[in-house]
C-alpha cells in the first residue's frame, strides 16, 4: 500500500514517461537497426539496435583473429587465407541489397554474419545469439568512418519485384 501511495505522488511528467517507456521500446525494436526491412527477408529475428560496447568484446573474440584488431583485415589468421578477410576500415562491402557504392544495410550485414560466406573462410555465426550479432554489427560499424558520415544515408535498398511465375507444368 505504501508503495502505491509513493508512486501516485510522483510528478505527472515522471508518471507519463513511465507509461510511454514500454511503447517507445517496442517501437524502437520493431523499427530494426536501420529502420529498413526487405521483402521476404528471413534474417530479422530479434532485430534491435545493437550495443557497440557489448559488441566490442565479441568482435575481439570472434572477428579480430581474421579481420584484425582495428578492422584492417590483418589479424594473425589472415596470412593463411587465400581469400583475404575484408578490410572493415574501408567500409566497402560486396553483399548488399543497396546499389553499387552504397553502404550495406544492417540486415545485409546480419545476413552475412548469420550465413557466412560460402567458399571463403568467413564462417557462419548462427551460434551467436541474435542480440550478440546485432551488437557486433554496431561495433563493426564504428571501425569505418563511412558509417558515421551522414551523407551516406538514407540507404536505398533495391526494390525486388515479384518472382517470375513458374511456367513448367507440375
Ligand atoms: C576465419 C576468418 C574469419 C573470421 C573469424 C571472421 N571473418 Fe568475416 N570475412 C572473412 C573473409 C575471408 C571474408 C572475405 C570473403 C570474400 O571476400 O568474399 C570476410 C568477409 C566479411 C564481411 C564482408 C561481407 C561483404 O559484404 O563484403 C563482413 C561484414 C564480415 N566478414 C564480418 C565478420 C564479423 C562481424 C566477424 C565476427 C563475428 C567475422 N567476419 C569473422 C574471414 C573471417
Amino acid at each position: 500500500m505504501k508503495n502505491v501511495e509513493k508512486y501516485d505522488q510522483r510528478p505527472l511528467l515522471a508518471r507519463l514517461l513511465l507509461n510511454v517507456a514500454p511503447l517507445i521500446f517496442i517501437l524502437s525494436i520493431s523499427q530494426g537497426a536501420n529502420g529498413q526491412t526487405l521483402p521476404g527477408d528471413s534474417f530479422q529475428e530479434g532485430t534491435k539496435p545493437g550495443d557497440a560496447v557489448a559488441g566490442k568484446r565479441i568482435y575481439h573474440a570472434a572477428c579480430a583473429p581474421c579481420h584484425g584488431k582495428d578492422g584492417s583485415g590483418d589479424g594473425p589468421v589472415a596470412a593463411y587465407l587465400r581469400e583475404k578477410p575484408r578490410k572493415l576500415t574501408d567500409g566497402v562491402f560486396k553483399f548488399r541489397s543497396t546499389p553499387s557504392g552504397q553502404l550495406p544495410t544492417d540486415h545485409d550485414l546480419y545476413r552475412t554474419i548469420t550465413a557466412g560466406l560460402h567458399t571463403t573462410a568467413m564462417p557462419s555465426f548462427k551460434a551467436l545469439a541474435p542480440e550478440d550479432r546485432w551488437d557486433v554489427i554496431a561495433y563493426m560499424k564504428t571501425l569505418s568512418p563511412r558509417f558515421s558520415d551522414a551523407s551516406n544515408f538514407p540507404l536505398k535498398p533495391i526494390e525486388i519485384g515479384n518472382p517470375v511465375p513458374q511456367t513448367c507444368p507440375k
